[in-house]
C-alpha cells in the first residue's frame, strides 16, 4: 500500500535533532539567526507554528471586538478559533475553483465599514497571484495577511512584497518539516515590536515535548514504508478500527483541549536547531521531483478530472488533490488497488455569518465535499504513478463521477483559465 503522503524529513534529520536535544544551544539566539536567514531586514519572527504567529498577530494588533477579517474560504479550523478568540469575525471570501483564490467579486460582497483584514491562504503547495488581492487591500486599507503555511518552496521566496504579513509553517506533514515551527514576516515595524513583545512573556515549550514529537515523527516515518504500512491498515481492518481517522489524528499539530496554552509557547532550542538545518540544506531537487510526479498523474488523467487548486504558479504540489461526485467511492477503489487516498480532516470551509446568507461560499463547499486527496511524493516510482492515474481517470469515466462537478452560477465566465479548462475538458463541468 502506497502511504498517502511521506514525511519530507530524513533520517539524518532526525539524528540530528536528537543530538540536538542533549547538546543544545539558547533558544534565544538560534531564533535569531534564523530570523537574519529568512530576512535579512530583520523583520521576522520565528515561532511554535503558524497558529502562534497567527495569534501573536492578532494580539499585537489588538483590533477593536467586532472587527472583521475577510478569510479565503478553505482554511483550518485553528485559525477560525484564533480570530474568534480574538473577538473578531471571520468573513469567508468564496474561491475560484481553479487556482483557489479569492475572486474578486466575493472580496468585494465581503467588505463592510468593519473590515480590518485580509486573510489569504495559498493551497496545496500552490502560490497564488497576490496582487489583485494587495491592491483590493490598499484601496480599502486593510491588512493583508498571507498564510503560506502550505507553501513553502524554498529560500527564494519568503513573503509577498505587497504582503503586511506572511506566514510559513514547517509543521510535521509540511515540506521541508521541522516537526514544527512558523515564521512571521512582519511589515510594520511598530507591530512586529509589539508581537516580540508579547512573544517574550511565553513560556519555551519544554525539550521533553520536542523529544515526544521526534519520537512519534520517526515511528510514523518508518510506519510509512510500503511493507509497514500495509500491515498497519490489514490491523486496523481485523480491529474494526478506522484507518482514515487514525492516520489523520496522529499527524494533528495541536489538540483541541487546552489549544491557547499549547500554541502560545515558543519553539524550543532542539526544534529551532532542526529548523535551522532543514532551511540551510533545503533540497529543491526533491520538490521538484514531487511536482514532476504530480504533473505526471495529471497529464495521465488529462481530460477526465479536475485538480483544484492546480493553475497556481508556480505550484509545487505539497499535496495533490482531485475531484469525484463520490469521494468515498474512489477512496475505496484505490484502497483496494494499493494507494491510500483521503478526503483528510484538518481543512474546513469557512461558515458564513448568520445574518448574510449572500456570503455562503458555495464553490468552496462544492470542491470540499467532494475532494480526495492522491498518494504524489518523490518516493513513488513511475509505474506507481501511470497506474494511479489509470485508475482514477478508468473510474472517473465508468462511473460518471467527473460528470457531476456542476459549477454555480456565480462561477460563470470567472477568468480565463476556467473557460479554456472548460472548453478543454467539457465533461467536468457539464
Ligand atoms: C492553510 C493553513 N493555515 C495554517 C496552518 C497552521 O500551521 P501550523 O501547523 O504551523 O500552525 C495550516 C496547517 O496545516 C494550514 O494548512
Amino acid at each position: 500500500m502506497w502511504s498517502r503522503k511521506r514525511l519530507d524529513l530524513g533520517w539524518g534529520d532526525l539524528l540530528a535533532a536528537a543530538a540536538r536535544t542533549i547538546v543544545s544551544r539558547d533558544c534565544d539566539s538560534l531564533a535569531a539567526e534564523i530570523e537574519g536567514q529568512w530576512s535579512p531586514v530583520g523583520d521576522a519572527v520565528a515561532c511554535l507554528s503558524v497558529r502562534s504567529a497567527f495569534d501573536l498577530l492578532l494580539a499585537g494588533l489588538a483590533l477593536p471586538r467586532g472587527s472583521e477579517v475577510l478569510v479565503s474560504a478553505v482554511t483550518i479550523s485553528g485559525m477560525l478559533r484564533i480570530i474568534e478568540a480574538h473577538g473578531l469575525v471571520a468573513v469567508p471570501v468564496d474561491l475560484d475553483e481553479l487556482t483557489m483564490s479569492p475572486r474578486a467579486d466575493a472580496l468585494a460582497r465581503g467588505l463592510t465599514p468593519r473590515t480590518r483584514a485580509v486573510l489569504v491562504a495559498h493551497l496545496f503547495g500552490g502560490r497564488i497571484d497576490l496582487r489583485p488581492i494587495a491592491d483590493f487591500a490598499r484601496r480599502h486599507d486593510l491588512l493583508l495577511v498571507e498564510d503560506a503555511a502550505q507553501a513553502y518552496a524554498g529560500p527564494a521566496y519568503t513573503g509577498h512584497p505587497a504582503a503586511d504579513v506572511s506566514l510559513y509553517s514547517f509543521g510535521p506533514i509540511k515540506t521541508a518539516t521541522a516537526l514544527g515551527g512558523g515564521i512571521a514576516r512582519v511589515c510594520d515595524r511598530r507591530l512586529l515590536t509589539r508581537m516580540r513583545e508579547i512573544h517574550t512573556g511565553w513560556l519555551v515549550q519544554s525539550h521533553c515535548t520536542f523529544v515526544a514529537r521526534a519520537i512519534k515523527y520517526a515511528a510514523l516515518k518508518a510506519a510509512s514504508s510500503r511493507p509497514l504500512y500495509t500491515a498497519l491498515l490489514t490491523a486496523c481492518r481485523l480491529a474494526g478500527r478506522d484507518h482514515d481517522r487514525i492516520v489523520n489524528g496522529s499527524v494533528r499539530g495541536f489538540s483541541n483541549r487546552d489549544f491557547f496554552a499549547r500554541i502560545r509557547q515558543r519553539p524550543s532550542a532542539p526544534l529551532l536547531s532542526l529548523l535551522k538545518r532543514r532551511l540551510i540544506r533545503f533540497d529543491d531537487q526533491r520538490i521538484a521531483q514531487r511536482a514532476s510526479r504530480a504533473e505526471q498523474i495529471m497529464a495521465g488523467m488529462r481530460g477526465t478530472a479536475y485538480f483544484p487548486g492546480s493553475a497556481c504558479e508556480p505550484h509545487t504540489h505539497w499535496l495533490l488533490p482531485t475531484w469525484s461526485a463520490d469521494p468515498r467511492r474512489l477512496i475505496q477503489l484505490l484502497s483496494s488497488k494499493g494507494f491510500d487516498a483521503t478526503q483528510g480532516q484538518s481543512l474546513v470551509v469557512v461558515p458564513m455569518p448568520d445574518d448574510r446568507p449572500e456570503l455562503d461560499p458555495v464553490v468552496a463547499r462544492k470542491v470540499l465535499s467532494g475532494i480526495v486527496f492522491l498518494p504524489c511524493y518523490a518516493d513513488m516510482n513511475n509505474r506507481a504513478i501511470e497506474r494511479l492515474a489509470q485508475i482514477v481517470a478508468h473510474e472517473l469515466l465508468s462511473s460518471g463521477n467527473a460528470t457531476k462537478v456542476v459549477l454555480p452560477s456565480s462561477c460563470e465566465g470567472s477568468t480565463q483559465r476556467t473557460h479554456r479548462l472548460l472548453t478543454a475538458n467539457p465533461a467536468v463541468y457539464s
